[in-house]
């Protein structure tokens, strides 16, 4: 069934039973990207068919790319670091961060121009955090005055490494940095000032090429080639952490969802759910293309609320909305700081959940890089989803436990990272409807 335009929530049900996700956004993009700048042929599995995903794959096509999809089951010819060929047009990469900030690294040291651009939220996020570090390695890149898109990349630029203190935590601009540090000479070193996700960094090892990691030092040398892979995409945590959350707070509920990537710089919510007081299990833990998996097992429980520890934030990042829903169902007050990077998201998330919290009677106060919410009763009511894919997928789980219909509007976006995720909903015991 098609993704539609609202949502419809009814309370109650309850979710029972064994579930899948779609596979992984994050380690999707980065299969593409390196099958297409390897030697030789990249098969991929389990990749996810969401428009940010397909953003990515367009792009390489654009720029001579053989790629070959059936379903989530991709082929991809790679054409080597040097075989890339000058797109006809900007690449267009809709509301996906992930591809136009990984590319803006891995585009830098070609030797033709291209142009970057993308949706209307995506023009508005942030560039300049890896224009600025790209041209200290000698590229040329420019954007708006304001610092967003359309980015302009003038090729024929031989890159240098840097040594390069991160001023944010943010695996995108990390995986820029080791994507343009394979066209730049020298090494290229990047030290973060917290952890975060590191699927580049497992992807390129398994490409062949190295990455060392000591502490938050990261560095990558200057390479002639990558061989393809094979790659097996596990099912996206943060797709699983809506039914996972749904799960904890849903009276009753009970389910196994299968096949999860589980690599501990991605899977923070579960700490945080645990220190709530949620039931969860990781069942069949195993490991897969270089990335943790395990079946997780979820179960009601009542949650309390707690102070966040600010450590976990960048491994949760994209959990914040869901993390708010289970604030909003738990005993006593839930609060969150050194959550800035909420307010660059697909949308200001700190504001578009605090508008619809408040819209459903939860008590909740922004805070410049957090939020304060104190656990309620969700009353019926009507959400904007801010064309953000995570806060109507998040609204619709509160669904579940108001006192009356939810509506959800604009949730078009749900089908950039979880296509499906309403037909999933329904099967598993949600009462959504659409229109
Ligand atoms: C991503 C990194 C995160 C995350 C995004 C995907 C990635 O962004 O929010 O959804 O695949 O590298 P930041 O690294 O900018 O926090």
């Amino acid at each position: 069934m098609q993704q539609a335009n609202r949502f419809r929530i009814q309370p109650g049900g309850k979710l029972s039973g064994q579930l899948t996700v779609p596979g992984d956004k994050s380690i999707s993009h980065r299969a593409i990207m390196l099958g297409a700048i390897a030697e030789g042929e990249t098969n991929v599995s389990g990749f996810l068919q969401g428009e940010d995903t397909l953003a990515t794959m367009q792009a390489f096509q654009q720029m001579g790319v053989s790629i070959e999809r059936s379903g989530s089951n991709i082929r991809i010819i790679g054409v080597g670091l040097g075989g890339l060929k000058a797109p006809g047009k900007p690449l267009d990469l809709g509301n996906s961060g992930t591809s136009v900030r990984l590319l803006a690294g891995l585009l830098a040291g070609q030797r033709f121009d291209v142009d970057l651009t993308g949706d209307e939220s995506l023009r508005k996020r942030p560039m300049r955090r890896v224009i600025d570090p790209l041209m200290q390695m000698n590229a040329s890149i420019s954007c708006t005055d304001d610092g967003t898109l359309p980015v302009h990349i003038t090729g024929g630029q031989q890159l240098h490494g840097i040594e390069y203190d991160m001023p944010v935590a943010s695996a995108q601009l990390k995986s820029c940095l080791l994507l343009a540090g394979l066209y730049a000479s020298g090494t290229t070193i990047v030290i973060e000032c917290k952890p975060t996700r590191d699927h580049t960094e497992r992807m390129l090892t398994a490409f062949g090429c190295p990455v060392d990691k000591q502490g938050q030092r990261i560095s990558i040398q200057s390479s002639n080639k990558l061989v393809g892979n094979d790659v097996h995409v596990p099912a996206d945590f943060s797709s699983a952490a809506f039914f996972i959350v749904a799960a904890a707070i849903v009276p009753g509920s009970d389910i196994v969802i299968k096949n999860v990537g589980v690599n501990p710089t991605r899977h923070a919510m579960l700490d945080i759910l645990k220190l709530m007081g949620a039931k969860i299990d990781l069942l069949n833990q195993r490991e897969q293309t270089g990335e943790p998996v395990a079946d997780i097992h979820v179960e009601y429980s009542q949650l309390n609320g707690i102070t966040i520890p600010e450590a976990l934030v960048p491994i949760a990042i994209d959990e914040f909305p869901i993390i708010f829903i289970a604030a909003a169902a738990a005993k006593g007050v839930t609060k969150l700081s050194g959550a800035a990077e909420l307010r660059v998201k697909e949308s200001d998330r700190i504001e578009s959940m605090l508008a619809g919290l408040l819209a459903l009677g939860i008590k909740a106060e922004a805070l410049g890089d957090g939020m304060i919410i104190e656990g309620g009763k969700f009353s019926g009511g009507e959400v904007n989803s801010f064309t953000d894919h995570r806060i109507a997928m998040a609204f619709s789980v509160a669904g579940m436990l108001a006192t009356d219909t939810v509506t959800v509007n604009d949730c078009t976006n749900v089908a950039t990272s979880f296509p499906g995720f309403f037909d999933t909903a329904r099967q598993i015991g949600m009462h959504i409807d659409h229109g």
